[in-house]
């Protein structure tokens, strides 16, 4: 089965089972300063998860796009990946354990609707229960009827396991529960497992691999310890869509399915010493790295920006290695781009080859003499007695030649030789506050809490929006956001450098509305109606039939600004303060970008 058949059949499934299907957020989490990326499909809708309304119903499916870079040093292997897309279906307080459990069932095996998988080779494993919450009972008991109708015998192939394996948090805080996962049989004459034992052992193995994953979120974690029920019972499901393609597809490997072999095709096609594993590797941090900036993201020395510079540089030293010509990563864009252009609108091809590109010609002014100091150091480390690099040196390799610590690690290890991480870290974050206090200028915070604090910049961006829209015009539209507690980060759509004439304007147009004091409301309204209202439709695919809408103004013939939005805002817009332009920037061909700070 080709993988847009397996797109299209999961969500055909669950649109049928009367669930809307919301596009996949940013892979750069919006107002979650927590994450540098999305790690799985349920951090952006926690919110509702905690009980907030989503605006498009109680039942949703989705494709999330997501990055983990944990295992970064294993992609190239069988089943790693950095960047990856996870299939789920949630409920909110709507269906729980059973639907769940007999829908997960029914696409996975179903030939007509779904997968086809063979239920004999399915395996599934409950939570066994402790201080938290009790056995999970209620699924294997649906589980035991489902595989009895199958006319197969249930004991064979449920198992209940403790919360290490079956219990499922995103984090120290937040939603969280049991879960049941489905494991699937990978091998040629099938397996004969009789219990919980064989189970272990063959998912050891890898002979069975967990294909999906339902959990039955009704629990509340703070702090790290589960502290009662929420609001709702509900559902969130994930399954890794690579993985299932992969076992849909009959291949032992990720990087044998149609997802990756025209982008590996490609690779070979350009190089001159191919060898598979470092294609893999080139193959998965292009692909990630096309999708981080086509959400925003771009190569940089801190937070995300640092993830995305390190698979750009590892991505070109393994493209030298394998006899690729430079420049040429840029020549597998468009097979990226038609794998996936159709899913994902916000590929830009033109905008990220840019990206990649001048990344490129950046590291390679430094990378011989980058390189050649690098193996000086091992050499002289190789010599002594310790064999370790000095962090200080590491951070002069990364702060003066770009080379993530990361990389100089790899080329050090070849050789036997450690780099002083911890030195690395100290000297890193002193370099960091110093440019942080650098930057932070007059501005002073800490007065009001954090979250608080988030939750200003989200109204004043909206505010800001508006404001670029009527002193430059509107041709203006958002391209991206990002919020910490100390500022407010917006690109947008504009060809040319603002002058300091508009940059004035627009920090008056915006205090003058502040000192107006001006308050913000909440609507839900169908899209048709908020469109009607000149409503901005930002990132208009992620929002269904039902849409919330923010306001700025008391009186509806003074509303200044109206954006589809997910909130959260201040209440009134007179305590934000004083709003200020820190910078303005190109970020890429028609996009400038605003650094902004609201000033007591
Ligand atoms: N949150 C669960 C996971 O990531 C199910 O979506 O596996």
């Amino acid at each position: 089965m080709d993988s847009n058949e397996i797109r299209k059949r999961f969500l055909a499934f669950f649109e049928k089972r009367g669930h809307a299907i919301i596009p996949s957020a940013s892979l750069l989490p919006e107002n979650d300063p927590s994450v540098l990326f999305n790690t799985a499909g349920m951090q952006p809708l926690v919110p509702y998860l905690m009980g907030q309304k989503h605006p498009q119903g109680t039942r949703l499916a989705n494709f999330q796009k997501c990055v983990r870079t944990g295992d970064i040093d294993e992609v190239g292997d069988n089943t790693h990946l950095t960047f990856f897309e996870m299939m789920g279906n949630w409920s909110l307080g709507d269906y729980f354990k059973e639907e769940a459990i007999q829908w997960s069932f029914e696409l996975l095996t179903s030939k007509e609707e779904g997968f086809g998988l063979d239920p004999s080779r399915l395996y599934i494993t409950c939570f066994e229960g402790d201080d938290n919450a009790p056995k999970d009972e209620e699924s294997a008991t649906i589980w035991t009827k489902i595989f009895e109708k199958e006319g197969l015998n249930a004991e064979e192939r449920i198992f209940f396991l403790p919360a290490e394996s079956n219990w499922w948090s995103p984090g120290d805080n937040g939603p969280c529960g049991p879960d049941t996962e489905m494991f699937y049989d990978l091998t040629k004459e099938g397996l004969n497992i009789k219990n919980k034992e064989d189970f272990l052992k063959a998912d050891d193995s890898q002979e069975v691999v967990e294909i999906w994953n339902d959990v039955f979120m009704e629990y509340k974690k703070e702090n790290g310890k589960v502290v009662g029920k929420l609001e709702n019972k509900n559902v969130d499901t994930g399954s890794g869509f690579e993985r299932v393609t992969t076992v849909l597809q009959g291949k032992q490997s990720i990087f044998e399915t149609d997802l990756f072999v025209p982008i590996l095709e490609k690779i070979k096609e350009l190089s001159s010493d191919y060898k598979e594993k470092e294609a893999r590797i080139i193959a998965d941090h292009i692909r990630a790295a096309s999708f981080m900036i086509s959400d925003g993201a771009l190569p940089s020395n801190t937070d995300q920006g640092y993830v995305l510079r390190r698979l750009l540089r590892r991505a070109i030293r393994f493209a030298d290695n394998i006899g690729m010509p430079e420049n040429a990563l840029l020549q597998l864009m468009p097979v990226i781009i038609d794998k996936y252009g159709s899913h994902y609108t916000n590929l830009n091809i033109e905008n990220i080859s840019n990206i990649i590109g001048d990344e490129e010609n950046k590291f390679r002014k430094t990378l011989k003499e980058g390189l050649k100091e690098t193996k000086d150091y091992v050499m002289k480390a190789e010599k002594g007695d310790f064999k370790v690099i000095p962090g200080k040196v590491a951070f002069k390799l990364f702060s003066t030649f770009g080379f993530p610590l990361e990389l100089t690690k790899e080329i050090a290890n070849e050789s036997g030789v450690d780099v002083d991480e911890k030195e690395f870290n100290e000297e890193f974050e002193k370099h960091q506050e110093q440019s942080r206090t650098a930057s932070a200028g007059k501005f002073k915070g800490g007065l009001a809490g954090h979250g608080e604090m988030e939750t200003k910049y989200h109204t004043a961006t909206h505010l800001l929006h508006a404001a670029l829209r009527e002193v430059l015009g509107e041709h203006v539209f958002q391209k991206g956001s990002n919020i910490t507690a100390e500022r407010l980060r917006f690109d947008f759509s504009h060809p040319d450098k603002m002058t300091d004439e508009e940059k004035t304007k627009v920090e008056d147009w915006i205090n003058e509305k502040i000192d107006m004091g001006l308050s913000v409301t909440r609507q839900e309204m169908s899209f048709d109606e908020a469109k009607g209202l000149g409503a901005m439709g930002l990132f208009e695919d992620k929002y269904g039939d039902k849409v919330s809408v923010y306001s700025i103004g008391n009186e509806p013939n003074e509303i200044c600004s109206r954006e589809l939005c997910g909130g959260p805002h201040v209440v009134s817009i007179k305590d934000l303060g004083k709003f200020k332009i820190k910078k303005e920037e190109a970020t890429s061909a028609g996009v400038r970008r605003i650094k902004a700070v609201l000033e007591e």
